[in-house]
C-alpha cells in the first residue's frame, strides 16, 4: 500500500516527504500541479535515492486522474497539502483559492470515499484522509484571549482562511455523513528550509541579503505562533499513525512573537553570521508600509490535545529553529536565486511597489 501526498513539491509537502523516508519505507505518491509555489528540486535527494517514490504532475481538481492514482497505487492514506497558501495573494485574486482549496479538496474527498468504499473490506483498516489545515480558520484573537482550542468557532477573515475553513467543513462532513476516516489538523505559522520567499521569514532574509527594504505591514505588532516545519512534519506523522478518525488536532509552537520582534531577531542573527559590508545593522533596512487589509492581529494555538493524547512534542525552540533556517538560506543562496523568476519579480513589484 502507499500514501498519496498532494502538494508535495511545495514548502511543507517536500519537507514532509524528505522526513517520511527517514523513518518509513512505505511508498509515497506525490501529486502536485507545480504552481509558482512548487519546486521539484526540493526533492532532488529523494529523486536520486532508491526510496519507493513516484511524482505525478496533476491537479487535485482532476477527478479522473485522482481515481486512477488511488486504484493503481493502492492508496491507503491521503495527506492533503495541496493548496493556494498565501494570504496576500488571496486578497488580490481569491478565485483560484476557491477552486483549489474548496473544489479540489472536495473532489479529492469524494474520490477517496469511492476508493475506501470499494476497498475497505479487502485492505486493512489503516485508511486515513489527513487534511492539513491552518489555525487561521479560527480568526483573530484579542491580546487577553486564550489560545485557539479545537472547539473554538470558525471565524475566518481572509479569502485564504475562508477557503481553508470551507475545506475543513467539507472534510468534516465526509466523516459525519459517510463515516470516511478523516482527520483535520490546524497548524500555526511554519518556517524552515524551502519556504517560498513571499512569506515573512524567507522574504525578510532575502531582502536583507539583497540590500532591499524589509517591509513590515502596519505597526508590526501582529502576533503569530511560530513552529519549525520539522515539528509540523513530526506532528503529522503522529496523527497519521495514532490519530482518531473524526477528530481535529491543533498543532502549534508555543512561540507567540510580534512580527517586529521576529524581524529584529532575524537582523540580529544576520548581523553576526553575515555582517553587511558597511558593518551597519540590517535593521536599517526596516520600513513600515501600509497594513494588509483585514490583517488578523493575533494567532496562538493550544496544542495540549496533541501533546497529551498522541505524546507529540516539538524539538525546536523558535531561536534554534530560526538560526538553522537562516543558516540554510545562507548556504542555499542558489535555491533562493533560482525561485526568483519573472512571475516572482512581478508579484513583488505588484505587492510592494518596487
Ligand atoms: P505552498 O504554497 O508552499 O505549497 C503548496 C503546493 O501545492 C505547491 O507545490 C503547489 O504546486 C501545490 N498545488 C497548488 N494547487 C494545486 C492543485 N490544484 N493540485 C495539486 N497541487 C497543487 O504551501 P505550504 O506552505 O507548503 O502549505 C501546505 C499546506 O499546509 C496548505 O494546505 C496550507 O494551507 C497548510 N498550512 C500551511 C502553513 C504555513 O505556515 N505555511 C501553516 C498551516 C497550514
Ligand atoms: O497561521 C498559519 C498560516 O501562516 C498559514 O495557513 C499560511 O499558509 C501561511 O502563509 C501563514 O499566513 P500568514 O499570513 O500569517 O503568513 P505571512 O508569512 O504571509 O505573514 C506573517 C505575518 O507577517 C503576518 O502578520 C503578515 C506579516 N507580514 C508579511 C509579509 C509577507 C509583513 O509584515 N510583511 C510582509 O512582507
Amino acid at each position: 500500500m502507499s500514501i498519496l501526498v498532494t502538494g508535495g513539491a511545495g514548502f511543507i509537502g517536500s519537507n514532509f516527504i524528505i522526513d517520511w523516508f527517514k523513518t518509513s519505507n512505505e511508498e509515497v505518491i506525490n501529486l502536485d500541479k507545480l504552481t509558482y509555489a512548487a519546486n521539484l528540486s526540493n526533492l532532488d535527494s529523494i529523486h536520486a535515492s532508491s526510496f519507493p517514490y513516484t511524482f505525478i504532475e496533476g491537479d487535485i481538481c482532476d477527478t479522473d486522474l485522482i481515481d486512477s492514482i488511488l486504484t493503481k497505487h493502492n492508496i491507503r492514506a491521503v495527506v492533503n497539502f495541496a493548496a493556494e497558501s498565501h494570504v496576500d495573494r488571496s486578497i488580490k485574486n481569491p478565485d483560484i483559492f476557491l477552486q483549489t482549496n474548496v473544489i479540489g479538496t472536495s473532489r479529492l474527498l469524494d474520490a477517496f470515499n469511492r476508493h475506501w468504499v470499494n476497498n475497505k473490506e479487502s485492505l486493512d483498516l489503516n485508511f486515513i484522509f489527513l487534511h492539513v489545515s491552518t489555525d487561521e480558520v479560527f480568526g483573530d484573537l484579542g491580546i487577553d484571549d486564550k489560545p485557539f482550542k479545537e472547539s473554538n468557532p470558525y471565524l475566518p477573515n481572509s479569502p485564504y482562511s475562508a477557503s481553508k475553513a470551507s475545506s475543513d467543513h467539507i472534510s468534516r462532513a465526509y466523516h459525519q455523513t459517510y463515516n470516511l476516516p478523516v482527520i483535520i489538523s490546524n497548524c500555526s505559522n511554519n518556517y524552515g528550509a524551502y519556504q517560498f520567499p513571499e512569506k515573512l521569514i524567507p522574504l525578510v532574509i532575502s531582502n536583507a541579503l539583497n540590500n532591499k527594504s524589509i517591509n513590515i505591514y502596519g505597526d508590526g505588532h501582529q502576533i503569530r505562533d511560530w513552529l519549525h516545519v520539522s515539528d509540523h512534519c513530526s506532528a503529522l506523522r503522529a496523527i497519521l499513525s495514532n490519530g482518531i478518525p473524526g477528530e481535529t488536532y491543533n498543532i502549534g509552537g508555543n512561540a507567540e512573537k510580534r512580527n517586529i520582534d521576529v524581524v529584529n531577531t532575524i537582523c540580529d542573527i544576520l548581523d553576526k553570521s553575515k555582517p553587511r559590508e558597511d558593518l551597519r545593522s540590517y535593521k536599517e533596512q526596516i520600513t513600515f508600509i501600509k497594513d494588509r487589509p483585514g490583517h488578523d492581529r493575533r494567532y496562538a494555538v493550544d496544542c495540549s490535545k496533541l501533546e497529551n493524547s498522541l505524546n507529540w512534542k516539538q524539538d525546536e525552540s523558535f531561536l534554534t529553529g530560526l538560526e538553522k533556517t537562516i543558516q540554510w538560506y545562507l548556504t542555499n543562496s542558489d535555491w533562493l536565486d533560482g525561485v526568483k523568476n519573472k512571475d516572482y519579480g512581478e508579484w513583488i513589484r505588484d505587492q510592494y511597489g518596487k
